[in-house]
């Protein structure tokens, strides 16, 4: 809750250089992002200024999306404004089977499954695939489900943007989109998959592919949101014993563990197969991890937490059901 990050400079992350995840009323400004797979990357969160940020050189420049099987459900009210998004052409370099790696390099903006997106006034270029991509869950590749999340984004205002040069290499599965619309041109911005209530500002101004039902905006400017900051900090929460197993759990495990999705590590369910009766086993390897695969990185030691507590984080990692 309430997370500022600005005047930042991060490059060469195998993930997001600037990662948002399950978080409420978000500012981020003023910081430049380059050759990583994502420049920033805002998930599962609600609230959200990108503003005033230098995005380049990135497999996908700035992306919004709901990553299924988090304890949040939900991405809304996210404003993408004023950035430089840029040659985002970098190779994709995510690890194998991660959200991220399904990111076609060559993105500049990606929405997708998020609500009440408005991206106003970003000088978009040169980004190979596709200036600005907004899709469902369905169409991107692995994603898996979650009934709680709506795969839907709804509600994206594409305001003026300055776009250039964009979408002259796309991946095939754009290529046969534009077969379809008889156009040599690849996109400033395309839409695939279901989603309600989108709008655009001007659209025969850009390259596009899949808008033909999108209207004219009504309202055309996020300008009356300044910031979605809080005046004050957030109250401290207080938290009941019995709920302590769920709160670590959404506070800590979840933000490298999906339910069934590949984070940062193995996804819960692949965990509540191997210690299914067994939560004192994840309880003990918690403590004092020890590397077991070859493909995810090692996993941070919790010793922290007291016995009882990560005996609840385990208890509840093993209950969870998406
Ligand atoms: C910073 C990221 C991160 C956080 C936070 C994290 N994990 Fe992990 N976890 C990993 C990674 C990466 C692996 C895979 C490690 C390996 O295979 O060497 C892993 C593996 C595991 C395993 C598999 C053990 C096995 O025998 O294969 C369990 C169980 C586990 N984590 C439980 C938890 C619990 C419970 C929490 C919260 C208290 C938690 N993790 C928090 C990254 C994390």
């Amino acid at each position: 809750m309430n997370g500022l990050i600005e005047y930042n400079v991060v490059s060469g992350i195998e993930d997001a250089a600037i990662y948002v995840g399950m978080s409420d009323n978000i500012h981020v400004a003023h910081n430049e992002v380059f050759a990583s797979v994502a420049g920033i990357e805002i998930e599962n969160s609600r609230h959200a200024v990108v503003e005033n940020n230098m995005v380049y050189d990135n497999a996908g420049g700035i992306l919004t999306f709901i990553t299924p099987g988090l304890p949040i459900k939900t991405t809304f009210d996210v404003i993408i404004r004023n950035n430089f998004i840029v040659g985002n052409n970098h190779k994709n370099f995510g690890a194998p089977g991660s959200i991220v790696s399904g990111v076609p390099s060559g993105t500049g903006i990606i929405v997708m499954a998020a609500d009440d997106v408005q991206i106003e006034n970003n000088i978009i270029r040169d980004n190979k695939n596709a200036g600005i991509i907004v899709v469902d869950h369905g169409s991107f590749g692995n994603i898996p489900k979650d009934p709680e999340s709506d795969p839907n984004p709804d509600r994206v205002s594409i305001y003026r943007n300055l776009f250039s040069n964009n979408g002259y290499e796309p991946i095939d599965d754009i290529k046969a989109l534009m077969a379809l619309n008889l156009t040599r041109k690849g996109p400033d911005v395309v839409t695939v998959g279901p989603g309600n209530g989108s709008c655009a500002v001007n659209k025969s101004s850009f390259k596009s592919l899949g808008l033909g039902s999108w209207p004219e905006c009504k309202k055309t400017t996020s300008t009356d949101v300044a910031s979605y900051l809080l005046d004050k900090p957030a109250e401290p929460r207080k938290i009941a014993a019995a709920d302590a197993g769920e709160h670590l759990y959404r506070a800590v495990c979840a933000g490298c563990h999906a339910y069934s999705a590949r984070m940062i590590g193995p996804p819960t369910q692949i965990i509540q197969a191997m210690y299914a009766d067994n939560p004192q086993g994840i309880a003990d390897y918690i403590a004092k991890p020890v590397k077991k695969r070859e493909d995810f990185p090692p996993m941070p030691g919790q010793s922290h937490l007291s016995p009882e507590h990560r005996m609840a984080a385990a208890k509840y990692m093993l209950s969870v059901k998406n």
